[in-house]
């Protein structure tokens, strides 16, 4: 597949077939996704692969636990975010929102227990780091990100990275075993989209050029 096409083409997607994933497609996947830079080459991502029966029970896990401690898609930020970026976010989620509200559900709701389920797919892949790293080595962690969903959409995997998981580190690495000094930064749901889900045939928009390039020449 060309680049291209694969950056044009990608999109989250939110409605998976249950058709399982060869467990060495995602290897294969891993593998190119680690092809991604990193400074010093440190390469200071850690992948957990969750499939199968393991992740039945992860994701009753979350769901046991979103129960009991609800958290909300938030943009995580320091101070309120100025409105132009709660704009974008309405914007961004209103196709959704409008199809959801005809079967009476909550966008919010979908999300966040959606999230929790890896929206269904075959195959939750937990990104971590050492927790010695300082914040910095995350932009390691999200180029290897990019890199993965890019190199999934050749595989003929869709995916969907999900961040509101991390709201529940502490579940997720009691249940996997990740050491106490691991940091989990992000899920990925990986599978085969359905097609003919309705929740998955909207795109998301994007900002012209002018609202986020200043140019000096
Ligand atoms: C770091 C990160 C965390 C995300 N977390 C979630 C999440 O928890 N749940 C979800 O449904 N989508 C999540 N997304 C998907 C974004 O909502 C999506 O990328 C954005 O709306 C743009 O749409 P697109 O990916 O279809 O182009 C996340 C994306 C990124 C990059």
């Amino acid at each position: 597949m060309e680049l291209l096409q694969a950056i044009l083409q990608r999109r989250s997607c939110r409605a998976f077939r249950d058709d399982p994933v060869d467990p060495a497609t995602v290897e294969e996947l891993l593998r190119r996704a680690g092809r991604a830079p990193s400074a010093l080459n440190l390469q200071p991502w850690e992948i957990t692969v969750v499939m199968g029966r393991e992740l039945e029970r992860l994701r009753r896990r979350l769901l046991q636990a979103r129960s009991e401690r609800a958290v909300s898609c938030s943009p995580g930020s320091r101070r309120p975010l100025p409105e132009v970026f709660q704009q974008r976010r309405r914007a961004s989620f209103a196709p959704l929102a409008e199809l959801l509200s005809q079967q009476e559900m909550d966008v919010n709701a979908f999300v966040e227990e959606g999230s929790c389920r890896f929206y269904g797919a075959p195959v939750a892949l937990i990104l971590g780091m050492d927790g010695a790293f300082s914040s910095q080595r995350l932009l390691c962690l999200g180029i290897f990100l990019g890199y993965l969903l890019l190199a999934a959409e050749d595989l003929g995997l869709a995916t969907c990275p999900v961040g509101l998981v991390t709201s529940y580190a502490d579940e997720i690495k009691e249940f996997l075993n990740i050491p106490e000094e691991k940091e989990v930064v992000l899920g990925v749901a990986v599978g085969f989209r359905d097609e003919t889900s309705p929740l998955d045939r909207f795109r998301t928009p994007r900002e012209p050029l002018d609202r986020f390039v200043r140019w000096y020449v």
